[in-house]
């Protein structure tokens, strides 16, 4: 059985969302419901990138790569297009 799990965007117009746990939230997001914008959705092109409160899963070697380049000793970034749902989520869009 999976948990509900919330998804919201502080700071920004748009509904929290739920969604059932163990999704990947690329899968789930879109323009007209999150501020997130995806260009690539495999990783790689860093359009993605999030600030991310909640209690998710540590970044996987290849993303934690990226984050290393995009966001180098951010805690909270993380590629949103990587994410996958254990828990309530809070997500910002990056900003320097
Ligand atoms: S959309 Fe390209 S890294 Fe996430």
């Amino acid at each position: 059985m999976s948990t509900l799990c919330t998804v919201s965007f502080p700071g920004t117009p748009y509904p929290a969302l739920w969604l059932d746990g163990q999704q990947n939230l690329s899968e789930h997001l879109t323009m007209q419901n999150s501020p997130v914008l995806f260009g690539c959705r495999t990783g790689i092109c860093g359009t993605c990138l999030v600030e991310v409160e909640g209690d998710i899963p540590a970044p996987k070697p290849d993303e934690r790569e990226m984050l290393d380049l995009l966001a180098p000793n951010q805690a909270k970034a993380r590629l949103a297009c990587q994410l996958i749902l254990t828990g309530d989520i809070k997500i910002r869009r990056w900003t320097e």
